[in-house]
């Protein structure tokens, strides 16, 4: 099983920004993480990052035909991303949204997730954990049961 793991903007700033909220392990330790998730789960991952919001719907137009699951967190693009939520939607690959931080509990303007329309699952405030449970979930929902996930 292949995935596609997409952070958008600032995620690649881990460990440095707003540390009181995303915590200060860093991008390198976000990969290692879910890198390990993935072996111990015989699953490749392929990991982008871009500031880019065009990057990052090229990213998942190329996924076409070549992943079985993306796992995505948009970051500030989340909350203003028709463009991804289209490109999800185009290309029909099972999608898994994920936000280190509450999104529902921060400002009011962080509540709405485009992207997250187009995703089979979410989950929100759990950090570096959430990605795992992204994974655990494609994983299971590729395999055709996923029912015993929450
Ligand atoms: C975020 C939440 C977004 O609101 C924010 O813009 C981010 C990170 C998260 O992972 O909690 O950059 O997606």
């Amino acid at each position: 099983m292949r995935i596609l793991v997409i952070n958008g903007p600032n995620i690649n700033m881990l460990g440095v920004r707003e540390r009181g909220i995303y915590g200060s392990e860093t991008y390198e330790d976000l990969l290692k993480y879910v890198r390990e998730v993935c072996v111990e789960n015989d699953i490749e991952p392929t990991f982008f990052q871009s500031n880019h919001e065009g990057a990052i719907v090229d990213a998942i137009q190329e996924a076409y035909g070549r992943y079985d699951g993306i796992v995505i967190n948009p970051a500030a693009y989340t909350h203003t991303s028709i463009a991804i939520l289209d490109a999800l939607k185009a290309v029909s690959i099972p999608a898994v949204e994920v936000h280190l931080s509450d999104i529902f509990s921060r400002e009011p303007f962080r509540h709405v997730s485009y992207p997250g329309i187009a995703c089979v699952k979410s989950y929100v405030g759990m950090g570096f954990e959430g990605y795992k449970r992204a994974v655990l979930f494609l994983k299971q929902y590729c395999d055709g049961s996923n029912s015993h996930f929450s």
